[in-house]
């Protein structure tokens, strides 16, 4: 028999203020990349969680939509919004808060939560900083030398 894999998606939003700064980088080389974004400012995020898994024949669903909402809620947003990413995060420390990192982050932080429901895989996360940009993060890629 075949098994149906369907992906489910939770959408929440946030603000939050940020800034990128590089400890690699000096301050002419940190303003000259990252210009205005060197200096704090916001952004109203966009966050997708999507969860991968079969339907399950006795609820007809992959994982209860609520309790994945429930999950992102506590676990992310309430850390996260109306917060400043580089100093008020724990789960943040350390890096430099680009959607990149905030999207590595959210999807470490959410896949140890996600034990909880061994059917069920963390597929994607995907962060919008705008309208227009986003990221997308599916977990740590198997090392393909490159060519
Ligand atoms: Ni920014």
């Amino acid at each position: 028999m075949t098994t149906r894999v369907v992906e489910i998606v939770r959408r929440e939003e946030f603000s939050a203020a940020h800034r990128l700064e590089s400890p690699h980088l000096d301050e002419a080389q940190n303003r000259a990349l990252y210009g205005p974004c060197f200096t704090d400012h916001g952004h109203n995020y966009g966050l997708e969680v999507a969860v991968r898994g079969p339907v399950d024949e006795r609820t007809g669903m992959v994982m209860n939509l609520a309790d994945l909402m429930r999950l992102v809620r506590t676990k992310i947003i309430d850390a996260v919004d109306h917060r400043h990413l580089n100093r008020d995060v724990d789960f943040l420390q350390g890096v430099i808060p680009t959607a990149e990192n905030v999207a590595i982050a959210i999807w470490e932080r959410l896949e140890a939560e996600l034990q909880a429901f061994p059917q069920c895989q963390l597929h994607r996360i995907r962060l919008y900083e705008s309208a227009s940009n986003f990221v997308d993060y599916f977990g740590r890629a198997p090392s393909t030398p490159k060519r």
